[in-house]
């Protein structure tokens, strides 16, 4: 085989895994914690997740981010410790909803096989702006679904009352500085995810400049 021949059918597979991409890309939906199960991504498998999830855009390289990973008896443990943080929460709410609201919190880290959370390290003094360091979170919660996504797992970008409250950063171990972008739940999914509506682009896309309807030149 010539090297032109190489060239050529290195860049048809490519243009394979490309098309696989984009069809991934198109049809990812979010699946609810509670329907995630096993089969579990392979330690390998969380790995490459886990590298892609760091491949993202970082104006200035900060590393504006960092991952905490729970899985096997831990998630237990974690699930056990925030619905117990939650009940002695200032904010919780009348006995029975609260009870519920636990649960709920106990079965979002018990269930999945896996659990990531992104914590975002944006740093107001740092040399470049904290909005770019939290976007840079973001791109990362999103690499790191894609990646699952691709390899056949179902997450979930989730957040709620464990990423806005004080104890539950406690028990994370998070700094003061520290704040959770993401904590995204991912296995393999019980049941087809209903699709959801999404936005026409007529009303999400303008060109510039915009077009007023009446001609400067009339
Ligand atoms: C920053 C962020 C936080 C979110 N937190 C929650 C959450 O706590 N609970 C929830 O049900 N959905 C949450 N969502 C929405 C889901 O991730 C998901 O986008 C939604 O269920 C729609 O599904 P889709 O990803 O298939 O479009 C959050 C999304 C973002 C971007």
């Amino acid at each position: 085989m010539s090297s032109a021949d190489t060239a050529t059918s290195e860049l048809i597979a490519q243009r394979h895994v490309a098309a696989d991409m984009l069809w991934v890309l198109e049809t990812r939906r979010s699946v609810p914690p509670q329907q995630l199960d096993l089969p579990a991504p392979s330690p390998e498998q969380l790995r490459r997740i886990l590298t892609i999830a760091s491949r993202v855009p970082d104006h200035g390289s900060l590393v504006p981010w960092r991952f905490i990973t729970v899985q096997g008896e831990a998630r237990g443990r974690l699930g056990a410790a925030f619905a117990d943080a939650y009940l002695r929460s200032d904010g919780a709410q009348p006995h029975e909803q609260a009870e519920r609201t636990a649960a709920r919190i106990r079965d979002t880290f018990s269930t999945p096989p896996v659990t990531v959370f992104v914590v975002s390290r944006a740093d107001a003094a740092a040399r470049f702006p904290e909005w770019e360091q939290t976007l840079s979170a973001g791109a990362a919660c999103m690499n790191l679904i894609v990646a699952a996504s691709a390899l056949g797992f179902a997450a979930n970008w989730l957040t709620g009352w464990v990423a806005y409250s004080a104890s539950a950063r406690k028990i994370l171990g998070l700094s003061e500085q520290e704040r959770i972008a993401g904590l995204i739940p991912i296995g393999t999914s019980r049941s087809a995810a209903p699709e959801r509506p999404r936005p026409a682009l007529d009303d999400i896309v303008t060109a510039w400049p915009a077009d007023t309807g009446s001609s400067e030149h009339a």
